[in-house]
């Protein structure tokens, strides 16, 4: 792995069409660029920390019809490689990989490739409110040695996301992109906050856009595989297997808590009404039904 010349290994961000991402991101982009995605490929798109994991989590167990042990087969980002990430991971496994794949990616509409739209491809795109988004944003940057040096407070992580200035841009612009486009293309658009409201309702949800015919107790045994209970403790979907040179483990986890609010534990009562009052505004022209409690 690159470290830099303070022996550090956290990257800055570069940017592709004014959108900020990892440097390795950007030197690799050409190859994400012209992927070739085929129709029967799956897009699990997010914007980080969302709740990428768990979907894709969900919807590994409901194309393997809820077998344990298929799910067990690898890491998550071995089963459903992250596309804009380079080596050990991503596009690197994706081009030698044959369809149908799922993918994860956390690029905003705009640019993802072209080939996804050409060949029709389905996408599952889950978004969470953003307090608890920059909760989870901040605690990870902390956690992932290669992210860019983590901001020094939540307020300051709730600032930045918006602005856009956190990796992979706005999330404003990142939800509101996939929304807007929901009905043109084949896109299931799903919330955090639902799935962990009524998590048989949104699985169900899924595998009826994956065109899976699942019995009730399978939905069930699903809802109980993906648990975050279930998948903090499983190896195969918990990072585990991500090395401590990488994940500082003793900074946080990557299974932090998979609540929805612990926001109202980081932000005080003057923090969050200057939020709601920005949120309301940005957001008027776009009335995605998100939640900040269930
Ligand atoms: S990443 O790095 O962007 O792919 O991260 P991502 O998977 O999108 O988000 C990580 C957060 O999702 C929580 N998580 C879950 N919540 C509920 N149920 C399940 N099964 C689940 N699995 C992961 C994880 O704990 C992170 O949220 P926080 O709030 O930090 O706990």
């Amino acid at each position: 792995m690159k470290e830099n010349m303070d022996g550090t290994t956290r990257e800055r961000l570069s940017h592709i069409q004014g959108i900020p991402l990892l440097e390795r991101v950007v030197k690799y982009w050409p190859r994400v660029e012209k992927f070739q995605a085929s129709e029967e490929d799956l897009l699990i798109a997010t914007y980080p920390k969302a709740g990428t994991t768990w979907t894709q989590e969900v919807v590994d167990s409901i194309l393997n019809e809820g077998d344990v042990e298929k799910c067990k087969r690898a890491p998550t980002q071995v089963r459903m490689p992250f596309l804009e990430m380079t080596a050990p991971d991503g596009i690197t496994k994706l081009e030698v990989m044959d369809p149908p794949r799922v993918i994860k990616t956390h690029l905003p509409i705009q640019l993802v490739p072209r080939s996804f739209w050409d060949a029709g491809c389905k996408v599952i795109y889950m978004a969470r409110n953003p307090k608890d988004t920059v909760v989870s944003y901040y605690h990870f940057d902390r956690m992932h040695l290669y992210q860019p040096e983590p901001t020094v407070h939540y307020s300051i992580c709730l600032v930045l996301c918006k602005m856009g200035i956190l990796g992979w841009g706005s999330w404003y612009d990142h939800v509101k992109g996939y929304w807007k486009e929901r009905h043109n293309k084949k896109i299931l658009y799903i919330l955090y906050e639902d799935m962990k409201e009524d998590p048989v309702r949104e699985v169900t949800r899924i595998a009826q856009f994956l065109k899976r015919q699942l019995s009730k107790s399978t939905i069930e045994h699903i809802v109980q595989m993906t648990a975050f209970s279930a998948m903090r403790e499983n190896p195969m979907a918990n990072y585990s297997t991500i090395p401590d040179t990488i994940f500082d483990r003793t900074a946080s986890e990557f299974m932090r808590k998979g609540e929805v609010g612990d926001w109202k534990n980081h932000f005080s009562a003057g923090e969050d009404a200057a939020f709601e009052e920005h949120y309301r505004k940005i957001m008027s022209d776009c009335p995605i039904p998100i939640r900040f409690t269930i």
